[in-house]
C-alpha cells in the first residue's frame, strides 16, 4: 500500500514544466535526456531537429516587463493548498455539477489542473482592470497559500490587496505580473476547440492583446478584440466620451469555434429564392427549376426537376388545393431557384410562401448570422443588465461594475451554444454573472452547461452598509438568488440549479520536516499526518483533486460498521478514511468495498483509499490489501 505524503510530487498540484517536458518527449524523443536530476532539454538537438537559429540576448520581439521570468516560473510551481468542501454554504450538494470556489485563482488554477486540464470549454474572464483604483492581488510566487492566509487574514501581520496607482513606477508591470501566470494556466485548462473570452479596458488593451498573442500562439490561434458598447450614456474623459470596452475572443485558428447568432423573427432579411441577374436564367441550372409546394400559405414540399420540354403556364399553378410554384419571373422569364433539388430539403424551415395578386412569392431569410465584430446592442448596458439585476437579486450589494447579463449570456452562446455540456469557468468571478448566464443559456436553448466560479473573497469595505463581509458572500448570494428566480420559469425543469461550495486551504496534509529544530515532535506529528480540525470530507476531495477526478463527481456513503465507506464518481475512486481501524473491522470494511465494487460492474481502474494513520499496525494494513487483491482490486493506497 503506497502512501501519498505532502512533499511526494503527487500530493502537490501538477507539475506543469514536468507535463511540458513531456510532450517535447512525444514531439521530439531526442530532444529530453535523462540526467542525475531528472529529465532535462537538449538545446543543441533542438537546434538541430528545428534546423532554426536560437534567439540571441533580451533583443526578442514580444513584450517584457520586469519580473516577466519569474511570472513563467510563478505557473510552474505546483501549489501546496487544497479545495475543502463547505456543503453547509452549498445548494443542492448532492446532485449539482457546479463549483464556487472560494480561493486565490493562481492556487485554485493549479488544484484544479489534474481534474480539468484540456477539458474546460469556456473560460471567461472579467479581471480587474488597471484603472489605479481597483485592488490587485499580492502574489508572492513562492509561498501561495501563506500569502493567501495572510490575505484573507487567516494568519497574523496580514498582507491586504493593494491598489496599483499609475504613480506607482511599477503601473503595467504590477497588473502583468498579476495576470500572466493565470493565463497560462487557463491555457492549459481549455479543451482542444476551447474559446478564451477576456474582458478589458483601454488601459490594459494593448498589452493583453500582445500577452495574450504570447501564450495564445496566433499561428495556433485566432484572435479577435471585439468593442462593447457597455456604457452608451458615457463616461466623459478630456477629450471624448468613453462608451465602450473590449472582449478578447481566443479559439484555435481554421476552426469553426464561434456558434452562429440566432436572429429573431422580425429582424430576418428575406431575399427572393429565385435567382436573378447573369447566370439566373433555367437553363443556367437544370436542377434548379421544380415546383415549391404550398397549401394555404405554407410550403408543405418540393416537387421533382421538371422535364426540359414541360414549361409552366403560370408561375403559381393550383393543382388539387396544392399550388405548384415555379422561379418564374413576372416578365415570364423562366429563371432558376438558388438551391438545387437535391439540397433545398435542408434548408425548408428559411423558407416562406408570401401571396402577391395571382402570384406566390417564395423568399429565404436566415434566422441566424455570424457574430459581428463590434458589439452594439443595447442589451449590454452594464448599469440596466448588470448593476440593475444584481440590486434586484440582492437588494444590498455593494458590488460594483458587473457586468451586462446578457453581455457575457451572448460571450458563452458564442463560445457554446454548440456543446450542450460544455463547462465553463470564469475565475475572477465577482458578482456571478457568468454562473447566472450559464443557467439562463441552458433554461432558453436548452443543454446541461456547467459552471465552474473562483472568487477570492476579498473584504468588503467597512463603511458599506451592507451585510456582506467579503465579495464572495456577495457571489453565493447572487448566484443563489439567480437560481431560484430561474427556478420559477416552467423551461427551467430538471436545470442544474446548484453549486457545490469548496474553499481554498493549506493541505489536509502535514508536511515532514526532518529539518525542524524539534525532530522528536515532527516525527511524532508525522505519525498522525492529517491536520487538526480536517475531516474526512476535507481528506476525500483533497484525493479527487489529486488523482484527477471531477469534483463535481458523485459521492456515495456506506457504513461498515462504524466506518464510512465513501464512493466516488461511480466507483473511481473508495475510500476509508477512518482515523482508527481496528483488525477486527478489516473483514467487514473490505467486505463492503469489494460487493459495492462487483454491483457496478465497472471497466476502468478502481483506486481503494486508507488513512495510513488509521490502521493498528503493518499487520492489518497488509491484511486489507490482501483482501482487496484477491477480489481484483490492486490500485490501493494510503494518505
Ligand atoms: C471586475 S470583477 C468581475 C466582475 C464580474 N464579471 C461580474 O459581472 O460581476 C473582478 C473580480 O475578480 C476578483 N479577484 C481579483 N483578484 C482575484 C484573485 N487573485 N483570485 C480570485 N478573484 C480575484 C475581484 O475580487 C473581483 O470580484
Amino acid at each position: 500500500m503506497k502512501k501519498f505524503s505532502a512533499n511526494d510530487v503527487e500530493s502537490k498540484s501538477l507539475d506543469l514544466a514536468l507535463e511540458n517536458l513531456k510532450k517535447l518527449h512525444a514531439l521530439f524523443p531526442t530532444a529530453v535526456t535523462e540526467t542525475s536530476n531528472g529529465m532535462a532539454v537538449d538545446l543543441e538537438e533542438i537546434k538541430r531537429l528545428t534546423g532554426a537559429a536560437t534567439s540571441e540576448g533580451s533583443e526578442t520581439y514580444g513584450l517584457n516587463w520586469r519580473g516577466k521570468s519569474a511570472c513563467k516560473l510563478a505557473a510552474q510551481i505546483p501549489s501546496s493548498g487544497t479545495l475543502r468542501p463547505a456543503q453547509d454554504q452549498s445548494v443542492n450538494w448532492d446532485n449539482t455539477q457546479n463549483l464556487l470556489i472560494q480561493g486565490d485563482n493562481l492556487e485554485v488554477l493549479k488544484l484544479l489542473q489534474r481534474s480539468y486540464a484540456g477539458k474546460v470549454k469556456a473560460i471567461y474572464i472579467d479581471p480587474p482592470y488597471n484603472t489605479g483604483r481597483n485592488l490587485l492581488y499580492p502574489n508572492d510566487f513562492q509561498d501561495g497559500i501563506k500569502t493567501y492566509q495572510a490575505v484573507t487574514g487567516q494568519t497574523e501581520g496580514g498582507i491586504k490587496m493593494v491598489s496599483n496607482p499609475e504613480s506607482s513606477g511599477r503601473f503595467h508591470t504590477n497588473w502583468l505580473t498579476m495576470i500572466y501566470p493565470r493565463l497560462r494556466l487557463a491555457r492549459e485548462l481549455l479543451a482542444k476547440d476551447g474559446v478564451l473570452i477576456v474582458t478589458i479596458d483601454d488601459n490594459e488593451q494593448t498589452t493583453l492583446g500582445t500577452i495574450l498573442k504570447e501564450v495564445f500562439g496566433e499561428g495556433s490561434y485566432e484572435h479577435v478584440c471585439v468593442p462593447v458598447i457597455h456604457n452608451p450614456r458615457g463616461v466623459q474623459g478630456n477629450n471624448f466620451s468613453y462608451v465602450h470596452e473590449y472582449a478578447f475572443f481566443v479559439y484555435p485558428a481554421n476552426t469553426r469555434s464561434i456558434a452562429y447568432r440566432k436572429i429573431e423573427a422580425e429582424e430576418i432579411d428575406w431575399s427572393p429564392l429565385r435567382n436573378w441577374g447573369t447566370e439566373s436564367e433555367r437553363t443556367d441550372a437544370k436542377n434548379c427549376f421544380y415546383p415549391v409546394m404550398v397549401k394555404d400559405g405554407v410550403i408543405i414540399g418540393f416537387g421533382d426537376v421538371s422535364d426540359d420540354n414541360f414549361h409552366p403556364k403560370k408561375q403559381a399553378e393550383l393543382i388539387d388545393g396544392v399550388y405548384h410554384v415555379y422561379p418564374i419571373d413576372i416578365k415570364g422569364v423562366e429563371r432558376k431557384w438558388r438551391y438545387a433539388r437535391q439540397s433545398v430539403e435542408e434548408i425548408h424551415k428559411l423558407l416562406r410562401a408570401k401571396q402577391s395578386g395571382d402570384r406566390i412569392e417564395i423568399e429565404i431569410g436566415k434566422d441566424f448570422a455570424l457574430f459581428k465584430t463590434i458589439w452594439n446592442d443595447t442589451r449590454y448596458d452594464a448599469n440596466e443588465y448588470g448593476t440593475q439585476i444584481v440590486r434586484s437579486l440582492v437588494p444590498d450589494s455593494p458590488f460594483t461594475f458587473p457586468k451586462s447579463l446578457w453581455a457575457v449570456y451572448d460571450a458563452l452562446y458564442a463560445a457554446t451554444a454548440n456543446d450542450p455540456n460544455a463547462i465553463v469557468m470564469d475565475f475572477f468571478a465577482g458578482s456571478g454573472t457568468t454562473a447566472h448566464a450559464v443557467m439562463e443559456l441552458n433554461k432558453t436553448i436548452g443543454g446541461n452547461r456547467r459552471f465552474i466560479l473562483v472568487q477570492i473573497p476579498e473584504p468588503i469595505d467597512e463603511k458599506e452598509e451592507t451585510k456582506f463581509k467579503t465579495i464572495f458572500e456577495v457571489t453565493q448570494a447572487r448566484i443563489t438568488a439567480a437560481g431560484k428566480e430561474i427556478a420559477q420559469d416552467p423551461k427551467s425543469k430538471g436545470l442544474d440549479l446548484g453549486f457545490r461550495c469548496l474553499k481554498l486551504d493549506s493541505s489536509n496534509l502535514r508536511e515532514w520536516d526532518p529539518a525542524t529544530s524539534d525532530v522528536q515532535s515532527s516525527m511524532l506529528q508525522n505519525i498522525n499526518n492529517i491536520k487538526d480540525g480536517r475531516t474526512e470530507s476535507d481528506i476525500l476531495f483533497e484525493l479527487m483533486a489529486k488523482v484527477g477526478i471531477d469534483l463535481s463527481a458523485s459521492i456515495e456513503v456506506k457504513k461498515a460498521g462504524a466506518h464510512s465507506i465513501y464512493c466516488v464518481s461511480n466507483g473511481k475512486m473508495f475510500a476509508c478514511l477512518s482515523a482508527k481501524i481496528s483488525k477486527n473491522d478489516i473483514d467487514p470494511i473490505a467486505k463492503e468495498i469489494t460487493q459495492w465494487h462487483a454491483r457496478l460492474k465497472r471497466d476502468g481502474d478502481t483506486l481503494i483509499l486508507f488513512r495510513d494513520s488509521g490502521f493498528d499496525d503493518d499487520i492489518a494494513k497488509t491484511n486489507i490489501t490482501a483482501i482487496l487483491n484477491q477480489n481484483g482490486l490492486t490500485n490501493i493506497r494510503s494518505v
